[in-house]
C-alpha cells in the first residue's frame, strides 16, 4: 500500500539509485519532504519497501521524481499506483502542469498516463579547463537568477533555485546565471540560464576556468546554442531522458535554458 516516504527512507533510496546509475543525495530529499510531503511516497508490502516516487511544488507547476520501483517487484502495477498517488497530490494543489523527465523504461507508462513529450534532456560530459586567466570569483544576483530561469521554464522555482544555489557556488552576468554543485562524480553545471548565448558563453568559461575534473550537466535538445557550446569544448552526450508534462500547455522556452538545476529528478 501507498504510504508516505520519510526520512528513514533515504539512505535505502539512494542505494537503491546509485545501482541504476542516477545521480543523488541525501540533501536533496530532505528538501523535498520539506517543500511537499504529500507527494513524496512509497510502497510497502509486509513491511518491505518495494518502490518510491517523489514531487515538488513550483507556483504554478510540479515535478514529479524518483520513480523507483525494485527490480523483483516490477510489472505489478507499483509504478502506475505511484504515479496515481503523486499526480493527486499534484493536481489537488491545483498544479497546472506536472512535468517530468522519462527514462526509456518508464516513457510507456507516463505516455498512458497521458503525458506528452516536449524536449529531450541530454547527459553532457566533458572536464574543466583549469584556466589560470579565468575569473574565478563566484559572483551570485538571485534576482537575476530567478527572472531568467522563470523566462525558460515560465513559472517561479524559487525553492529549488535557492537549494541549489546553496550547496555550491553561482556565476551571474547581464541576464545570465550558471551555478556549480560538487557530486562525489564531479561537478555538475545547472542550473545554467541565459536570454542570450553570448552570455551563456562567459558564465561557461568562467566556470570552466575554476574546474579541472569531470564536469557533467542536463541540456535540453532544443537548445542548439548550449549544444554547439559544449561541443566546441569537447564535451559529448553520454546518455538522453524525455522530458514530458501533462495538463496546461507549458510556457517553456528552451533556448533561454542552458542546464537543468537537477539530475532530472527535480528539473
Ligand atoms: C519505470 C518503473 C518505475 C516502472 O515500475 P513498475 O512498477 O514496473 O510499473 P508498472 O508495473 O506500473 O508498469 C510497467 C509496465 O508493466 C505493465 N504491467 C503492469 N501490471 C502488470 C502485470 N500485472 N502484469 C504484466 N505487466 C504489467 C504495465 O502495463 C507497464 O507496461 P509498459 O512497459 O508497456 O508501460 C520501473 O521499471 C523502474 O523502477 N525502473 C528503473 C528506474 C526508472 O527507470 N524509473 C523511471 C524514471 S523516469
Amino acid at each position: 500500500m501507498i504510504e508516505p516516504f520519510v526520512e528513514s527512507d533515504i539512505p535505502s533510496f539512494i542505494a537503491l539509485a546509485r545501482e541504476e546509475g542516477w545521480v543523488c543525495g541525501a540533501w536533496e530529499f530532505q528538501f523535498l519532504l520539506q517543500n511537499f510531503p504529500q507527494g513524496c511516497l512509497a510502497w510497502r508490502e509486509e513491511g518491505k519497501t518495494l518502490g518510491y516516487i517523489t514531487s515538488l511544488r513550483h507556483e504554478n507547476s510540479g515535478w514529479i521524481g524518483n520513480l523507483l520501483v525494485t527490480s523483483e517487484a516490477r510489472r505489478r502495477g507499483i509504478g502506475a499506483k505511484l504515479m496515481e498517488g503523486a499526480l493527486d497530490a499534484l493536481l489537488s494543489s491545483q498544479e497546472a502542469t506536472v512535468w517530468l523527465t522519462a527514462s526509456a523504461k518508464g516513457v510507456g507508462l507516463y505516455r498512458k498516463l497521458g503525458f506528452l513529450p516536449i524536449d529531450s534532456i541530454n547527459r553532457w560530459k566533458g572536464k574543466g579547463t583549469s584556466d589560470p586567466r579565468a575569473e574565478r570569483l563566484p559572483h551570485q544576483d538571485l534576482q537575476t537568477m530567478r527572472e531568467v530561469d522563470r523566462a525558460g521554464w515560465g513559472d517561479r522555482r524559487d525553492g529549488l533555485l535557492d537549494v541549489t544555489v546553496g550547496r555550491g557556488w553561482s556565476y551571474c552576468g547581464e541576464h545570465s546565471f550558471l551555478c556549480c554543485q560538487p557530486w562525489e562524480e564531479g561537478t555538475q553545471i545547472g542550473a545554467w540560464g541565459a536570454l542570450m548565448e553570448t552570455q551563456a558563453e562567459l558564465l561557461l568559461d568562467r566556470a570552466l576556468g575554476g574546474l579541472l575534473g569531470p564536469v557533467f550537466l542536463d541540456v535540453p535538445a532544443g537548445n542548439l546554442a548550449a549544444a554547439s557550446l559544449l561541443t566546441k569544448r569537447k564535451f559529448s552526450i553520454a546518455g538522453s531522458n524525455t522530458l514530458m508534462y501533462l495538463g496546461a500547455q507549458p510556457s517553456y522556452d528552451n533556448k533561454k535554458i542552458f542546464a537543468l538545476a537537477s539530475m532530472g529528478s527535480m528539473g
